[in-house]
């Protein structure tokens, strides 16, 4: 089950070439993006009308694509424009056109009806382009439900096992905090102070220093991932009473992550890490993308083994515990979404 009225990311703008052809599958739908002459990204259905050839071995030609089979030409609208060989174009003769924005260095694409289609429901990825701040980026194809990997987000505690010796930091700062669950407009606010927490590796400071990093995130429909911590010197979380922090910190991080199903089975999911010029060099930045490599590599590992765990189950049932709530939220959340927007059905005494 997925919800379709929202916004998805597609992909890295970089990977969205001038002059080529992408194919992707998203919500279990073939797509095909490639660019206009003004640069501008348009997604269509990959799936010719004509015969069902894929339009992504097709040929761009000024702003339309052109089907490399018997040469039906389709325009960003998806209406088919020209036909070989005959002068009268069937009406039916289209192809799906999915809304897209490019924002944030992302291209994101409506996956639902496009008369609902409102550019103000992308939420806004944090530090994405900005010139203060240094971007690594990366993506990661799971063999898993797109609901595992939010269920993953969306309890962090995980970092002091999954990540033991990468994001953990041989510590259980992460698997002891305890954060504050808000519901917020199409997501959920995560905030916490992770204290005493081990400073990362990757920012050259003295073995052994640790900070109270106050770490605050929104987790939006239907996969987003938006985290800014802030790191400040021991004692800091204890001074707030365990409240947001106002003073500056020592310094900030920010990373932001979607997730995009495939199919029911397979998943994509796209990452960046971003740290202020002010405090790092680009080495700095670079080592920090080697350790979220790591450890994506480490939550894909544990719930790829998870989800076949369940496949293998007859009746997969799970316990609750403290550290689901915020997932059970997400996931009421996500269900009742999906709910309205399926198709009314009729009463028996209609
Ligand atoms: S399948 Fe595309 S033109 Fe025939
Ligand atoms: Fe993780």
């Amino acid at each position: 089950m997925f919800l379709r009225n929202c916004w998805y990311v597609a992909g890295w703008s970089y990977d969205i070439a001038v002059d080529s052809v992408l194919s992707r599958t998203m919500l279990g739908e073939p797509v095909v993006l490639y660019r206009k002459a003004d640069g501008g990204v348009v997604a269509l259905e990959d799936r010719c009308c004509h015969r069902l050839a894929p339009l992504s071995r097709g040929r761009i030609e000024g702003d339309d694509l052109r089907c490399m089979y018997h040469g039906l030409k389709f325009a960003p609208s998806g209406k088919c424009v020209e036909v070989p060989g005959q002068d009268l174009i069937p009406p039916t003769a289209m192809v799906r056109s999915y809304p897209v924005v490019e924002q944030d260095c992302w291209v994101w694409l409506w996956m639902g009806d496009p008369a609902l289609a409102d550019p103000a429901l992308i939420p806004a990825a944090l530090g994405h382009g900005d010139a203060d701040w240094f971007m690594q980026t990366g993506q990661l194809a799971y063999e898993a439900n797109y609901e595992l990997i939010n269920d993953n987000l969306l309890d962090l505690t995980h970092l002091s096992y999954v990540h033991e010796k990468t994001l953990g930091r041989n510590s259980m700062s992460w698997g002891e905090s305890r954060p504050k669950i808000t519901p917020i407009e199409r997501g959920l606010r995560i905030a916490r102070w992770v204290v005493d927490n081990p400073a990362p590796g990757y920012l050259d400071l003295a073995p052994g220093t640790r900070t109270d990093m106050w770490a605050s995130y929104d987790y939006m429909v239907a996969g987003v991932f938006l985290l800014a911590t802030q790191s400040f010197p021991p004692g800091t979380a204890a001074a707030c009473g365990m409240q947001a922090p106002s003073a500056e910190p020592l310094w900030r991080s920010m990373t932001s992550q979607a997730v995009t199903p495939i199919t029911e089975h397979q998943t994509i999911y796209y990452y960046s890490g971003c740290l202020p010029k002010s405090y790092v060099t680009e080495e700095n930045s670079r080592q920090q993308l080697v350790v979220f490599e790591k450890a994506f590599a480490e939550d894909n590992a544990m719930i790829e083994a998870q989800q076949r765990v369940i496949d293998g189950t007859a009746q997969p049932a799970m316990l609750g515990t403290s550290s689901d709530n915020a997932l059970n939220q997400f996931r009421r959340l996500m269900a009742g979404l999906i709910e309205a927007e399926r198709p009314h059905r009729l009463s028996a005494a209609e």
